[in-house]
C-alpha cells in the first residue's frame, strides 16, 4: 500500500509581478475572486481531497496570508456585537478550515527552490504541491484525481492540460507515453522526459504541466542536486527530471477547467466565470454584461 498524503504544500513565496502595483504591499494570492482570495480556492480543493495538514512557503510581504487564516479576534467580536451571524459564521470557518504551518523562503530563487524550504515540515513522506495560482474548477477535485493516480502507481504524478502550440512555451511540458488506465487511454502517461519553457518547435507534446502534484520525499534530494534553470531559478521541472533517472513519474491529464489566476486575461475569466455561476450574483450579472457594448 502507498503511505498516505496527509500534507499539502503550498509555494507562495512567488513575487507576482504581473499583477503590480496590486501586488505591491499584498501578496496576489490574497487577490479575490469574487469575494474569495484565490489561495482559499486551493486550500478548499486541498481539503475536499482528504488533506489533513497545509505548508504555506511564504515571503516577504506575505503576512495578509498567515492573517487570513488565523483567528481575527476583532472582527469576529464586532460581527457578533452587531448581530452578523451569517458574515461570522464564513470569517469561523475559514480560521476553522485546517492546520496550516508557514515556513519562508527567503529569496524568490524559483519554485523548486520554494518547496525545498518545506523539507524539514514535510519529513519522510508523500506530499501534494499546490500551485494556487491555477484555480480548478473540477468536479471531483483535481488533487483528489492525482491522488487517486499516485495510489494506483505508487509513484509521484502531475497535473497536465493540452495547451495550444503558441502558448507551450510558458509552461513545463512532457514527453510522455499514453497508458491504459480504467479504461481510458488518453488520461494517465508515463512521463520519457519533462522540459521547462521549451521553445514551441522544440516542444516534446502540447501537455503542459499545471501547478498540481503528488511528490515523493525523494524531490528534495533532486531539487539540491539541480542547478538554476530557466530564469535562472532552480525549477522543481528540472529536479522531476533529475528524479526520472531512478523512478517512474507520471502525468494525469486532469478533468475540469483551469484558470490561471497568475495571469491577468486568466484571472477576469476566473471573475467573471465564477461571478455568472453565483446564486446571489449570477442572474443580475449576466444581465449587466448583456447590456455592454462591445
Ligand atoms: P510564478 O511563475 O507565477 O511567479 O510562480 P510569481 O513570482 O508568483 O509571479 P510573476 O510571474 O512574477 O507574476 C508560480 C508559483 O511558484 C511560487 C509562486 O508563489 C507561485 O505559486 N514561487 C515561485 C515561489 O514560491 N517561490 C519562487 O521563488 C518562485
Amino acid at each position: 500500500m502507498p503511505a498516505k498524503v496527509r500534507k499539502a504544500v503550498f509555494p507562495a513565496a512567488g513575487l507576482g509581478t504581473r499583477f503590480l502595483p496590486a501586488t505591491k504591499a499584498q501578496p496576489k494570492e490574497m487577490l479575490p475572486l469574487v469575494d474569495k482570495p484565490i489561495i482559499q480556492y486551493g486550500v478548499e480543493e486541498a481539503i475536499h481531497s482528504g488533506i489533513q495538514n497545509i505548508i504555506m512557503v511564504t515571503g516577504r510581504g506575505k503576512s495578509a496570508i498567515e492573517d487570513h487564516f488565523d483567528v481575527s479576534f476583532e472582527l469576529e467580536n464586532m460581527l457578533e456585537s452587531r448581530g452578523k451571524k451569517e458574515l461570522l459564521n464564513i470569517v469561523r470557518a475559514v480560521s476553522d478550515m485546517i492546520d496550516v504551518s508557514y515556513i519562508r523562503q527567503k529569496e524568490a530563487l524559483g519554485l523548486g527552490h520554494a518547496v525545498l524550504r518545506a523539507r524539514e515540515l514535510v519529513g519522510p513522506e508523500p506530499f501534494a504541491c499546490v500551485l494556487a495560482d491555477d484555480v480548478i474548477d473540477a468536479e471531483t477535485p483535481c488533487l483528489r484525481q492525482l491522488l487517486d493516480i499516485y495510489e494506483f502507481f505508487n509513484a509521484p504524478v502531475l497535473a497536465v492540460m493540452e495547451v495550444p502550440k503558441e502558448s507551450i512555451s510558458a509552461y513545463g511540458v512532457v514527453d510522455a507515453e499514453p497508458i491504459s488506465h480504467n479504461g481510458c487511454k488518453d488520461r494517465v502517461f508515463r512521463i520519457r522526459d519533462l522540459v521547462e519553457k521549451p521553445n514551441a518547435n522544440e516542444a516534446p507534446s502540447n501537455l503542459a504541466i499545471i501547478g498540481r502534484y503528488v511528490l515523493t520525499p525523494e524531490i528534495f534530494h533532486s531539487i539540491s542536486n539541480v542547478q538554476p534553470g530557466s530564469g535562472s531559478e532552480i525549477q522543481l521541472t528540472d529536479a522531476l527530471r533529475h528524479l526520472l533517472r531512478s523512478r517512474p513519474i507520471y502525468a494525469y491529464r486532469f478533468e475540469g477547467k483551469r484558470y490561471d489566476a497568475g495571469d491577468k486575461l486568466g484571472f477576469l475569466k476566473a471573475t467573471v466565470e465564477f461571478a455568472l455561476r453565483r446564486h446571489d450574483l449570477g442572474k443580475d450579472f449576466r444581465e449587466y454584461l448583456r447590456t455592454l457594448e462591445y
